[in-house]
């Protein structure tokens, strides 16, 4: 996607400067854009476990990276799988990462140490490339919907969509998949407004989908977290669509703290509620995604600070709990597959179901 009219993806190396990984460092967005480089496999590892880099799809690719950038200094069997077990360890829930390194190491380790950097490099980069394709058809497949939706809407009203956190193009490679149908559709010439939810604690939607659908000129508004259920009790949402972190084989879906609330909401008010995934964020191996898929828990500092800009313009961070007040940060909530109207891979749509899933994946 463009910033500024210039093409960007969201991690890309420079052959030049010695085969390193850069990345945007999204802790600094929306008032700064400031760029990563990055040249170890702790480096990697530091970004994905601060959410310099985040993102389910995008975690992956950058450790698949990083897995390159181990290999550099050491390309022994040993040190495969030790760089892989350290990076594949820095966030829990997202699948897409164990996805990527699994991958990388089926790849690899049949591939001999003198030749498996240059090895490691393509297999990394085929996987960046197979995830802004399989995000660019995930975009055509949600468009197909809106579309649907826009018949419905009288002349000149707009096509109102709700997100939660950031699934967008600095999430992914390229495109997004929740975001990927909503820049098509606006591409198109439909009447799209977003309704963002900020997405405490850390604000993902407010700092980086705000800022994502800004750059790309897609009306949107942020709201609080809790506006949701009102404006959809008031018809003013006529879709949800969200990405997510994990499926599980019957469609489960796993996905930014909050996500859940906003689907029982949407059932509540008959509103259709679609989650957008490459198949890299499909687990086959679970089927009760409350009682199997890990949570991750992330820092109480993320709960009792927020960070924001000062009228001078400085970017600061301030507490807003009292001293003492103790706080819990789970960041991520299981939606069951009976509150999902459907799914959207790059292969199509499909009911949040076992039978679904496997119709568009037979192979699996
Ligand atoms: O903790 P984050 O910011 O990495 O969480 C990201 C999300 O929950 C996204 O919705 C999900 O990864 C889908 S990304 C296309």
């Amino acid at each position: 996607m463009k910033i500024n009219g210039t093409p960007y993806r969201s991690v890309w190396l420079n052959e030049k400067d010695g085969w390193s990984v850069h990345i945007f460092d999204q802790t600094r967005l929306p008032f700064s854009l400031d760029i990563l480089r990055l040249t170890t496999p702790q480096a990697v590892a530091h970004a994905i476990c601060t959410m310099q880099v985040r993102g389910a799809p995008l975690i992956g690719a950058v450790a698949a990276y990083g897995l390159a950038l181990a290999l550099r200094e050491d390309a022994s069997d040993t040190s495969l799988e030790n760089q892989a077990s350290m990076l594949a360890a820095t966030r829990p829930t997202a699948i897409n990462l164990r996805w990527a390194i699994e991958r990388m190491l089926t790849h690899l380790r049949p591939t001999a140490p003198a030749q498996r950097v240059a090895a490691a490099y393509e297999e990394a980069g085929r996987i960046c490339d197979e995830d802004a394709a399989q995000n660019e058809a995930i975009g055509h497949h949600g468009l197909a919907l809106i579309r649907e939706i826009a018949k419905t809407k009288k002349a000149g009203s707009p096509i109102n969509l709700l997100t939660h956190c950031n699934a967008g193009w600095i999430a992914t490679v390229d495109w997004g998949t929740a975001l990927a149908p909503i820049y098509m559709a606006h591409d198109e010439g439909l009447n799209v407004h977003v309704w963002v939810d900020e997405t405490r604690p850390r604000n993902q939607g407010a700092a980086l989908t705000a800022w994502e659908l800004g750059s790309h000129g897609v009306p949107h508004t942020v709201i609080v977290d809790n506006a949701g259920g009102h404006l959809m009790q008031h018809g003013q949402v006529d879709m949800v669509i969200v990405g997510t972190d994990r499926v599980t084989r019957t469609g489960d879906v796993a996905n930014k703290i909050g996500t859940y609330l906003k689907a029982l909401a949407a059932h509540d008010n008959a509103i259709p509620f679609w989650v957008a995934l490459p198949s890299t964020t499909i687990d086959w191996t679970v089927a009760d995604g409350v009682q199997e898929i890990p949570i991750e828990e992330r820092a109480a500092s993320e709960v009792t600070h927020v960070s924001g800009k000062t009228a001078d313009g400085t970017v600061t961070r301030v507490q807003i709990t009292p001293d003492g007040s103790t706080a819990a940060n789970p960041a991520f909530d299981v939606t069951p597959a009976r509150l999902v109207t459907g799914l959207i891979t790059e292969r199509g749509t499909c009911p949040a179901t076992e039978q679904g899933l496997r119709g568009l994946f037979p192979e699996t």
